[in-house]
């Protein structure tokens, strides 16, 4: 049976998104707290949703055929590639240069790229037989939204207890109203049923939560990187990353020599390519040694 707005209220769905994801909570606020203590690292978590905002906008232009193009669906798309930019405009700020959407300039982005890509897929098979051709963009923009005002909000209050003078208010706005939106064009053609809701939040739920576990084991790798290191000078530090994993070993011992080797080839992967902007890095990261 399908269900009508009225005994399908988003209010109702909402709360029990809140519920469903309440164990994921806790984590996504402190990743966000300590993603904001290393101010690259925070650049590169916008860079990386500036694209997953400007992979949602694409996603609604390739998804409606030009005559389907409707003012509605043309104000939401203008409105996530403007989140896009947001974020990204942010990005650079933050990083004081420009960024690339490709792999050194983002965070998990395989993740990121795969929450979408599965998501996707599972929209698409379960509405293959509808008559109705919108439905994969409704209910995959309903869903994503459900993420985003739960993420943004959590995002908002970070941003807010560290001082930060970004603000999320208005960008939050626009994604309830999609959220609202998406709901009532599906209950409008008919297609808005609980049991599809409910299959969908559950897979975006562990999709989205691959994606923190990823960003837990970054965030844990540097805080460990920053404990080996806290009370070795950085050109002390430099001079025997450039000697090799010999002079490490001699300088901290066997084990913790070719743990530190490893977790400078991951902050290399990270944003550093060459011995000299390594010690930038450190650098900038050690801003965060304190909240880490
Ligand atoms: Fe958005
Ligand atoms: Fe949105």
């Amino acid at each position: 049976m399908t269900d009508t707005p009225s005994n399908l209220a988003i209010s109702t769905v909402l709360q029990d998104f809140e519920r469903r994801n309440e164990p994921l909570a806790a984590l996504t606020e402190s990743l966000f707290a300590g993603v904001l203590a290393v101010p690259l690292l925070h650049a590169k978590l916008l860079n990386t949703l500036a694209l997953m905002e400007h992979i949602g906008s694409r996603k609604i232009m390739v998804t409606q055929g030009v005559g389907a193009l409707d003012q509605d669906t043309l104000k939401h798309l203008a409105e996530e590639a403007r989140h896009a930019f947001f974020f990204k405009r942010q990005a650079e700020i933050e990083a004081g240069r420009a960024f690339a959407f490709d792999g050194a300039d983002l965070i998990a982005a395989p993740t990121a790229r795969g929450y979408f890509q599965r998501l996707e897929a599972t929209v698409k098979r379960a509405c293959a037989g509808d008559a109705e051709p919108a439905t994969v963009y409704l209910y995959m923009s309903m869903i994503v939204e459900f993420r985003a005002v739960w993420a943004y909000k959590r995002y908002q209050r970070a941003l807010v207890s560290a001082g930060h003078r970004m603000s999320l208010k208005g960008l939050l706005a626009e994604e309830q109203g999609h959220l609202d939106g998406m709901a009532a064009r599906l209950a409008a053609v008919g297609s808005l049923t609980k049991a599809r809701v409910d299959a969908f939040i559950a897979v975006e739920t562990v999709l989205f939560g691959r994606l923190l576990d990823r960003l837990r084991r970054l965030l844990d790798s540097l805080a460990r990187a920053f404990g080996h290191i806290r009370g070795c000078g950085l050109d002390r530090l430099h001079s025997l990353v450039r000697q090799g994993g010999g002079a490490l070993h001699r300088a901290f011992g066997l084990r913790l020599g070719h743990r530190l080797r490893r977790l400078f080839r991951r902050l290399r992967r990270l944003g550093s390519r060459g011995g000299c902007r390594l010690l930038d890095l450190l650098g900038r990261f050690r801003h965060g040694l304190g909240s880490l």
